[in-house]
């Protein structure tokens, strides 16, 4: 059997060809693509505007940048989810308070973050950050009112979920991403992720204002617009009106721009997002399934409604034993995540070991099995059968 990842991209003829069409274009970098990729995804996850940028940690960034996160302001993450949905945080100098998860969902548990809110004078938290987890969707009705009640802005980390879902209060199906609740969210185009371009990110908002802002700080804080121009029309040299070279730096910003064959890449790759995401459906169904009833699986995934499966994650006893046996026979399966608090670097700011039991106990059992739409039936089958053996053969 062929090596088999936990996740790979897919990439057809087509997104070849849209790719090679844009690249004898003329444009490399800002040309058509990025705005027709903005467009197609803001209507995929039904927000009003949509930003790309150059990757999913960018995105990030430039989301505390606009909602004006400052030193030593706090925010609130789950620990197991990528650092990034925490260096955010650190990039503008705030500090990041963990919180555990719920065991059950792997995602933020909200009753631990409204008991931190509580405890603790109004106005200390600034912000929360709640990731999709594995594809997941948090509840983000019940995080707006949280937030709401204690004036906090949320960022929702989905960088695991284009195309998950969750069933409001009245039962109605709230997209991913669609701006009904998070004053943005974030997206990364990852190979390993649902839509691959290379690299690439996206933020999706419904507020006017911080939208203008985030394509203003994507490119070095640059404004291209007479009516808001700060210098006098005699600077830019011109009489009545500002020449068409003129430009201003307003605010300090970075270049997060995406490239336009990779928007190319990403647009080609959206068309066939409903698609994979029922592919990864049919095969969490199948894992789920094949495992239900086996004594040495302490939890999995499960088939959840709207959730988009980045990830299948199953907690396991002997879970180094099964990663080192699967890897001898070509299956690479990966570990999500050493909890972020546990990092070297997030220690020195005093987190530790012991600090949030679910997320650890979740961490010493989790395993993330192979995940993507184009997994073959054969090689689930293979899969599911050289897990079995392995505990077969232990006991
Ligand atoms: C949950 C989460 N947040 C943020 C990121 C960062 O995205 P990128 O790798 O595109 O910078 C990732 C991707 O690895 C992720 O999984």
């Amino acid at each position: 059997m062929k090596a088999i990842p936990y996740g790979r991209q897919n990439i057809t003829e087509e997104d070849i060809k849209a790719v090679v069409e844009t690249l004898k274009s003329d444009y490399l970098t800002q040309g058509p693509k990025i705005a027709e990729f903005e467009t197609a995804f803001a209507k995929y996850v039904g927000s009003k505007y949509a930003v790309a940028l150059a990757n999913g940690t960018a995105a990030l960034h430039l989301c505390a940048m606009a909602l004006g996160l400052k030193e030593g302001e706090k925010v609130i993450t789950t620990p197991i989810t990528f650092a990034a949905s925490a260096n955010c945080i650190r990039y503008c100098g705030g500090e990041v308070v963990f919180s555990d998860i719920d065991p059950e969902t792997y995602l933020l548990d909200i009753n631990k973050v409204r008991s931190l809110l509580e405890n603790a004078p109004k106005g200390t938290y600034k912000g929360i950050i709640p990731v999709d987890f594995a594809g997941r969707a948090n509840d983000l009705e019940a995080f707006r009112a949280l937030a709401d009640e204690y004036d906090l802005w949320i960022i929702e980390d989905s960088c695991h979920s284009p195309g998950g879902s969750f069933s409001d209060s009245n039962k109605k199906t709230q997209n991913c991403g669609n701006g009904n609740y998070a004053d943005l969210a974030i997206f990364s185009f990852h190979p390993v992720k649902h839509i691959a371009s290379g690299e690439g990110g996206m933020i999706t908002t419904n507020d006017k204002d911080l939208y203008e802002k985030l394509l203003q700080l994507r490119t070095h804080g640059i404004v291209k617009n007479d009516a808001i121009y700060k210098n006098s029309i005699e600077l830019a040299g011109g009489l009545e009106n500002y020449p068409g070279w003129y430009m201003e730096m307003q605010n300090l910003g970075y270049n997060y721009r995406i490239t336009d064959f990779q928007a190319a890449l990403g647009s080609s790759q959206l068309t066939r997002a409903n698609e994979g995401i029922k592919k990864r459906r049919d095969i969490a169904s199948n894992y789920f399934n094949a495992f239900k009833d086996k004594p040495f699986i302490k939890g999995q995934s499960g088939v959840i409604e709207g959730h988009a499966y980045h990830l299948y994650v199953i907690e396991v006893e002997d879970r180094l034993g099964l990663y080192n046996y699967l890897r001898s026979k070509n299956i690479y399966a990966q570990i999500h995540y050493i909890p972020c608090h546990l990092m070297p670097y997030y220690k020195q700011f005093g987190w530790k070991e012991g600090d949030f039991p679910n997320a650890e106990t979740y961490y010493n059992h989790c395993i993330s099995l192979p995940m993507y739409p184009t997994l073959t039936q054969a090689e689930q089958d293979y899969v599911i059968k050289e897990i079995n053996s392995f505990y077969s053969e232990k006991h």
